[in-house]
């Protein structure tokens, strides 16, 4: 099953089902949540959040997060309640994602189309590396972390949890990015960034305060 119903959710389910590995029974979404009231690819809803207790029960197995960047308190907060009531997160990559040698997947972390985590990386759990993106060799990725699509982190980068690349972002080898931080679109990242701040640009520089949670992302 994927927890969350929202456009995250729907490319998580892209890489279950080009894998072919599992049958997806259906999702979650939280109460009152817009998302509630449409169809989901075919899928049915499951339920609410209280679904998590009751899933094994119902023959569930194992789970994905769907929930998107701007939610990572209730993402670790589901996974959390998740295992808790016996699930199981598998790492899931896109049969088109290349996990080069000594490389590895966290539970729940998910790799989408031509991604590239390159050797000795490893990628947390529940981190997202978005389509095309790439890990050099030995970059460590933390948990929660999302990727965007076309984001390029160079090797031995130290990436914190909770992270968030935006779209066509380059982080340069060996630099440490602190929980937390949030990295514009397109920004050219050339110095360590601390936990929480707000970097964007080219060269990066702080932008002020971590956008606020919520919405649709
Ligand atoms: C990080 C991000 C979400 C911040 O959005 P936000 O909270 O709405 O930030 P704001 O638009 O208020 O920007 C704050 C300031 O930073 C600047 N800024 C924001 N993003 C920037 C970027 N990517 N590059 C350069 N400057 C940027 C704004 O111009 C603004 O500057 P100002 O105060 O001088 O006017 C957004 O910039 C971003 O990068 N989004 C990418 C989304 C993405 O990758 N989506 C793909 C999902 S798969």
């Amino acid at each position: 099953m994927i927890i969350g119903a929202g456009p995250h959710a729907g490319a998580v389910l892209d890489v279950v089902r080009s894998r072919g590995v599992f049958e997806v029974a259906g999702v979650t979404e939280k109460a009152g949540s817009s998302h509630s009231a449409r169809p989901f690819h075919g899928l049915p809803l499951l339920g609410d959040d209280a679904f998590l207790e009751s899933a094994r029960a119902a023959g569930v197995t194992h789970a994905l997060l769907g929930l998107g960047w701007r939610h990572m308190a209730a993402r670790r907060a589901l996974a959390v309640r998740a295992r808790a009531a016996g699930l199981l997160f598998p790492a899931a990559a896109h049969p088109s994602a290349v996990a080069c040698g000594g490389a590895t997947l966290g539970p729940g972390a998910v790799v989408m189309a031509a991604a590239v985590v390159g050797p000795y990386a490893v990628v947390g759990e529940h981190a997202v590396i978005n389509t095309a993106a790439t890990v050099d060799h030995d970059v460590r990725v933390g948990a929660n972390t999302f990727l965007c699509p076309g984001v390029h982190v160079g090797g031995g980068a130290a990436i914190g949890a909770d992270v968030f690349i935006g779209i066509g972002a380059v982080v340069a080898d060996n630099l440490k990015i602190g929980d937390g931080a949030v990295i514009g679109a397109g920004a050219v990242v050339l110095c360590d960034v601390a936990a929480g701040a707000f970097v964007a640009g080219v060269p990066a520089r702080e932008r002020g305060p971590r956008p606020a949670a919520g919405g649709q992302a």
